[in-house]
């Protein structure tokens, strides 16, 4: 069934799509990437990755989505897709749902240490930056998780709250009020950061290309980076789209999308890189995955109004996190309401109950003697790895095949026109894009991760 569920305004609309795409991988796996590739190479390869592909695959969802004014399988059912092309849909809601179980656990994190940093006992007992002591807190709340599962429960709470308030009352209005907050921690931080002593060395790290350091590895990160960061092949855009009033202009919100997207990951790296520098924080042990929840906190441990900035920093990083969560529940609140014309409040809970059960599955098998293992990795992990490095891009490539090949004639040019009434510049080279380029660097993705 078509819906007439819109966004209310093009601001809120906007707010709610850079809610989606702003979240853990902006803010922790892209200086955690830039950090292991070179700096700068790192950066100009993944905005590369961003205009080139990113742009046109969100184009190509959002049209799918506006035109399809439905779920991510109704959409293609609506727009008269053969048989095996909704299942396209139907693994991106899959893929979804799955990484939903562990996106959940790591945003409980961010909320642990925001209370942790509010209530102070972040840096109880720590008077000088001791790695040893942020590390041990780590390893308390990922091997006994009794404290992560509260956290990751309340997050829980959360999504079912903002989502059964539904599209303009709930995410959008969470958005119109969590992303210029975030805007603004952002710019705080940032400020603070560049006028540290030293803050240059960091600088220079960050905007000094360093191509020793590209292989051929670097451009497949940038590519996965530019993927999960801009909330591709998960439904998501496909979903909001339906949301979307037909006088949106689709290549400028993607565009505009994209591009608020990378200048949060850039003001990060403006505010990681000099100030752990400045500390000389910049041992192989704070690098990585450690860098947000390890290495900032020492930071912070070393600098005044230490609690000021550890809360900043992890509201910034729990805002981000959920508007994310929430926007990768919709599309199985979407699906679910949809589908089966239930109402969004037995949608959400449909959706999101069975994700305190899973969630703690996953914080769980983290526990260092874990027997909640797959094969030879974690329930965590074997989500992770499976949605994100293998679904994501097959549903990408699809999306592209199908939009590029097999929709109706001319849906790419009738949205991105908005039904002819508006002159298109480049329709023909987004086109180009889904044909070729696109499904070819999606494949590469997909088979570099088997051999
Ligand atoms: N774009 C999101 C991010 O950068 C990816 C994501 C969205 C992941 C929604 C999970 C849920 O973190």
């Amino acid at each position: 069934m078509a819906k007439t569920t819109q966004f209310a305004s093009k601001l809120g609309l906007i707010a709610a799509t850079v809610g989606s795409a702003v979240g853990l991988g902006n803010v922790w796996r892209f200086p955690a990437e830039t950090q292991a590739n070179g700096g700068a190479a790192f950066l100009i390869i993944y905005i590369a990755c961003v205009f080139l592909l990113g742009v046109p695959v969100m184009v190509a969802e959002f049209a799918l989505g506006r035109a399809g004014r439905s779920d991510a399988v109704g959409s293609f059912k609506n727009l008269g897709a053969r048989k095996p092309w909704w299942a396209v849909g139907a693994l991106a809601i899959l893929a979804s749902y799955m990484i939903l179980c562990f996106y959940m656990v790591v945003a409980g994190w961010t909320f642990e240490y925001l209370a942790a940093s509010l209530s102070g006992s972040l840096y109880e007992g720590c008077s000088t930056a001791s790695t040893g002591y942020f590390t041990a807190k780590m390893n308390e709340m990922t091997g006994e998780p009794g404290g992560v599962l509260v956290n990751t429960y309340i997050v829980i709470v959360l999504n079912i709250a903002v989502l059964m308030l539904g599209v303009q009352k709930g995410i959008e209005r969470l958005s119109n009020i969590m992303m210029p907050l975030l805007f603004i921690i952002l710019l705080i931080l940032c400020g603070v950061s560049l006028t540290l002593p030293g803050a240059g060395e960091g600088l220079e790290f960050f905007l000094k290309p360093d191509f020793s350091k590209v292989t051929s590895d670097t451009v497949l990160n940038a590519l996965g980076q530019a993927f999960f960061s801009l909330s591709l092949g998960m439904g998501i855009l496909i979903t909001y789209a339906s949301y979307f009033p037909r006088s949106t202009k689709l290549t400028r919100t993607a565009v505009t999308v994209s591009m608020l997207d990378l200048l949060v990951a850039i003001l990060m790296g403006f505010i990681i890189f000099p100030a752990v520098t400045s500390f000389g924080l910049t041992d192989e042990s704070l690098r990585g995955s450690t860098l947000v929840f390890v290495t900032l906190p020492e930071v912070f441990a070393l600098m005044p109004a230490t609690q000021v900035w550890s809360v900043l920093f992890f509201l910034l990083l729990f805002v981000a996190a959920l508007t994310s969560t929430i926007s990768i529940a919709e599309v199985s609140v979407a699906f679910v309401s949809d589908r089966f014309s239930t109402s969004r409040v037995t949608a959400t809970l449909i959706v999101l109950l069975p994700i305190f059960g899973l969630a703690s599955l996953c914080a769980m098998s983290q526990a260092p003697d874990t027997t909640l293992t797959i094969g030879s990795v974690t329930v965590f992990e074997f989500l992770d790895d499976t949605a994100t490095n293998i679904l994501l891009p097959v549903v990408a490539f699809f999306t592209c095949i199908y939009v590029g090949w097999f929709a109706p004639p001319k849906l790419l040019y009738r949205e991105v026109s908005n039904r002819g009434s508006m002159a298109v510049h480049t329709h023909g080279l987004i086109l180009f894009i889904l044909r070729f380029i696109a499904p070819l660097l999606t494949a590469v993705i997909l088979i570099s991760r088997f051999i």
